[in-house]
């Protein structure tokens, strides 16, 4: 530490902070136009500048290391005026057009003209008159306003890992602007709407609906991802108008995805349902709610008395909060007395929580968003990040920046291989393969702690299984070379520091619980401590849902239930023990197995399994199939089109909870709007219907929910218990000749599971499913750039249209499988262990 002295306070900071720093984290401003802390220092704007004793020059504190002893005025007449100055020149050429500006009210420039007074004008030069350009569908750039402080293109190239804007030109006509001038082709994060001082760069979506000063703002968490990020909502006249980030707010840091900054208008998409709707004949017919809940009490008491409770299930949501997941679950147990129930996780974070057991004896996985920073060596296997929890992926690059060596295992160009220290571009749905090589490797050259790993269950199985994985098998499976295998395992296993992680989720193939075995086991043979894998819960409550017991085998708190109940395999895909596999059956045998099903009625709360789960046209002939269908959800989803009752259920953003994040951090969740139509906060739904019922869950308001949750006994961490739970390598379903390209599913950046793509705003950058595709593999089928295609597998067909390009790898194309009208789930199929296994299709110019 050293010790400096400013403006009369003697202040400590560590070595190496500039002086800014030193005086912002002791709290003395100095007032700064082009200094962010997440980037380099840049000293362009020089409205920084302070006195250094013994010094003449005036210095750019931005841009001075703090040094010991240092003597420092902040706010001195010869400061004032050399910043007055420079506010001067800066308002040589800016209009002075703060009326039209959405930015006026809280433009940096704009207050620090106001503070340090209106300057004499001595620079008498013809104000620029470039036009507001539109660099595509949600930012709007206009070149008057920057006074080029470089902000928006350090933060989108050396944070973002970007680099969609830079500087063109020379001297008085240098502007930024994308690269040649042309459409902006970013991430779409807006994190350069944040960043900029001025009104140059401004978020299109906000475009004269508010001034700032007009906005109710109100921090709540976002609605997507499992990372957690705190979002200030602005609201005027009750509607939602902007989402923003606020520098170190929140789990993200004030840092925002697109999802998060422009997603929000999902909740008031053309079909949210504002009153509930009963099935009559054909068609779901608007009803009152007495009549509705009265009409799903009286059918499931009748289901119960002919069929029995266990002929009930219930499907939860990571949409909705802790609240409402602990009450639903409280509704199925205590008032239907049935435990089939479970969620989206059961493909996802519920894989990773089983491993998680079975590897280290421990519940309650949990990531921390920080963990990347510090370690020497970073491993992420077939997965995008940078993508699936943006935020992470920011965190991620930044340990890379800050020396951190990153190896990225993946099939395709991602955000992450192009950062990386090295890209293992194996072939998709092969990490359990190089895994288990990666181990192999390690326990050939000894590079583990023997007396240690030899103790732990297992190994003699572990080490059995490998014999299988030789360098030159898993390069002839993986794709990679035989010398890459060995350098990667070597590098990981000599590190003192490292993290591995990967995704895992209902919207991505090819993984599945092996995977997750697969990488626990690398952990223990190196001797790691369990945190050092990483695998985040995917959406906003997917870690709070699973502790409030949606689950068929647990309760609230991770209370292991008595009853096991059926999970998603046994209520959707006829999978579970004693089932015969869906692919047995022909057509004659469908009653069959409904009736070994045995499951009558099922409550899906805030999911739409009909699109986003895998194998969906089997699920909708499920779903078609059961007596009775409720469905409780925000819009008339195509899960809520099959429903014999549909409940309208209140947005994220109009009622009050708790979300869970991927860290495990329970956050607030705030009611920001009105309730839409006749809707109402699931909880309350319930609770009525309980009633309804006859029965009384002791629930007035959401307080005495609260007090139940936490009232729940506390979940007590055990000891580590170390476990090998070997895996091969299993191929999914093969390519041949009919089928000759392997599909992958994985997932769009601006978008989380199907209800971001009601968002109009998100839908401007990506509104449909496509199909990518390598240029080899599109002339080999004739099938051109934005061309329809024709894409069969051995579940059915669907048509998309197409985009070639090179970083997709030959033999394997790629879907996101969010839109419903796409229908690319009805293409894959489902497989616990494997993931939803990549599946081998066909593609035709239709
Ligand atoms: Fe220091 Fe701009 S903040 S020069």
């Amino acid at each position: 530490m050293i010790e400096l002295t400013i403006n009369g306070k003697e202040i400590k900071t560590e070595k190496g902070k500039t002086i800014l720093q030193a005086a912002l984290s002791n709290g003395i401003k100095i007032p700064n136009l082009c200094y962010d802390k997440r980037v380099v220092p840049f000293g362009a704007c020089r409205v920084c500048v302070v006195e250094i004793e013994g010094q003449r020059k005036l210095e750019a504190s931005c841009a001075t290391l703090a040094g010991d002893g240092m003597v420092v005025l902040t706010d001195t007449p010869k400061v004032r005026k050399a910043r007055q100055a420079v506010l001067e020149f800066m308002l040589v050429h800016h209009p002075l057009d703060c009326p039209v500006c959405d930015k006026a009210g809280e433009c940096d420039l704009q207050e620090l003209v106001y503070e340090y007074g209106k300057p004499n004008g001595r620079f008498v030069k013809e104000k620029k008159h470039s036009p507001p350009d539109t660099k595509g569908p949600l930012v709007e750039l206009t070149a008057n306003r920057c006074i080029l402080c470089g902000k928006c293109v350090r933060i989108c190239s050396e944070f973002q890992g970007r680099g969609a804007l830079g500087f063109i030109g020379r001297g008085f006509s240098t502007v930024v602007q994308p690269a040649f001038g042309e459409a902006i082709e970013c991430d779409y994060c807006g994190q350069c709407i944040d960043v900029c001082p001025t009104g140059a760069l401004l978020n299109k979506s906000l475009k004269y609906k508010a001034r700032p000063w007009t906005l109710e703002e109100k921090d709540t968490i976002c609605p997507f991802c499992g990372c957690g990020c705190t979002v200030t909502l602005g609201v005027k006249d009750g509607k939602i108008l902007r989402a923003r980030g606020r520098e170190d707010n929140g789990r993200n840091e004030g840092n925002l995805c697109g999802r998060g900054r422009f997603g929000f208008d999902y909740i008031y998409s053309e079909n949210r349902l504002t009153s509930p709707l009963i099935r009559k004949g054909d068609e779901l017919v608007p009803s009152s709610w007495e009549e509705a809940l009265n009409y799903i009490s009286d059918r499931l008491r009748n289901i119960i008395d002919s069929h029995g409770p266990s002929s009930i299930g219930a499907i939860g949501s990571p949409r909705c909060t802790n609240e409402e997941n602990y009450l639903f679950q409280k509704f199925i147990r205590d008032v239907i007395g049935s435990d089939n129930i479970d969620s989206s996780a059961a493909f996802g974070y519920g894989l990773a929580e089983k491993a998680w057991e079975m590897s280290f004896g421990q519940s309650g996985h949990r990531i921390d968003l920080k963990s990347p920073a510090g370690k020497d060596v970073i491993l992420v296997v077939e997965s995008d990040l940078s993508v699936t929890h943006p935020v992470f992926g920011l965190n991620i690059l930044k340990a890379k920046r800050n020396g951190s060596q990153l190896i990225v295992a993946d099939s395709r160009e991602t955000k992450l291989t192009r950062h990386s220290s090295h890209w293992a571009n194996i072939k998709q749905g092969t990490g359990v393969a190089l895994l288990n090589g990666i181990m192999k490797v390690i326990m050939e050259r000894g590079l583990f702690d023997d007396k240690n790993t030899l103790k732990i269950k297992g190994f003699s199985d572990l080490e059995e299984i490998l014999k299988d994985y030789t360098p030159e098998r898993v390069s002839e499976i993986t794709g990679i070379g035989v010398d890459e295998l060995v350098a990667i395992s070597e590098t990981f296993a000599k590190a003192k520091t490292r993290m591995l992680t990967l995704s895992v989720g209902v919207s991505e193939n090819t993984k599945g619980l092996d995977m997750v075995l697969a990488a626990a086991n690398l952990i223990n043979l190196v001797g790691e401590s369990p945190d050092a894998l990483q695998i985040p819960a995917e959406y906003a409550n997917s870690f709070g849902l699973y502790q409030m017991g949606i689950r068929p085998d647990a309760g609230p708190g991770y209370k292991i239930s008595d009853n096991t109940g059926k999970g998603i395999s046994d209520m959707l895909y006829w999978a579970g023990p004693n089932m015969p596999d869906i692919r047995d059956a022909d057509n004659g045998s469908w009653e069959e197995l409904d009736k070994l099903m045995a499951l009558k009625a099922l409550y899906i709360m805030g999911t739409d399994p009909a699109v986003t789960f895998p194998d969906s046209s089997n699920i909708t002939r499920r779903l078609k199939s059961l007596d009775l269908l409720i469905v409780q959800d925000i819009a008339l989803t195509d899960t809520a089109k099959l429903a014999h009752v549909v409940l309208p259920a209140s947005s994220w953003a109009e009622k009050d909870g708790t979300y869970t994040n991927a860290e495990g951090i329970t956050q607030k969740v705030c009611k920001v709007t009105e309730l839409t139509g006749q809707s109402f906060p699931d909880w309350q739904i319930l609770k009525n219907l309980s009633l309804a019922m006859g029965k009384d869950l002791g629930i007035e308001d959401m307080g005495d929910i609260v007090e139940e949750i936490n009232s729940l006994p506390p979940v007590h961490i055990l000891p580590v218990n170390r476990s090998f739970n070997p895996v091969n390598y299993a191929w999914s379903e093969g390519t041949d000749v009919s089928y000759p390209l392997n599909m992958v599913v994985r997932d769009l950046l601006q978008h989380a599971g199907s209800m971001s793509t009601r968002s109009k705003t998100l839908g401007l950058v990506s509104s449909e499913a496509r199909i990518e595709i390598n240029e080899r593999d599109a002339e080999r089928f004739g099938i051109s750039d934005n061309s329809h295609v024709r894409i069969t597998s051995r579940q059915g067909t669907v048509y998309l249209k197409a985009t070639v390009t090179d970083k997709v790898p030959d033999g394997t194309v790629y879907v996101p499988s969010h839109f419903p009208h796409s229908g690319v789930s009805t293409l894959t199929c489902h497989s616990a262990r494997k993931g939803i296994s990549m599946d081998a299709v066909r593609v035709e110019a239709a």
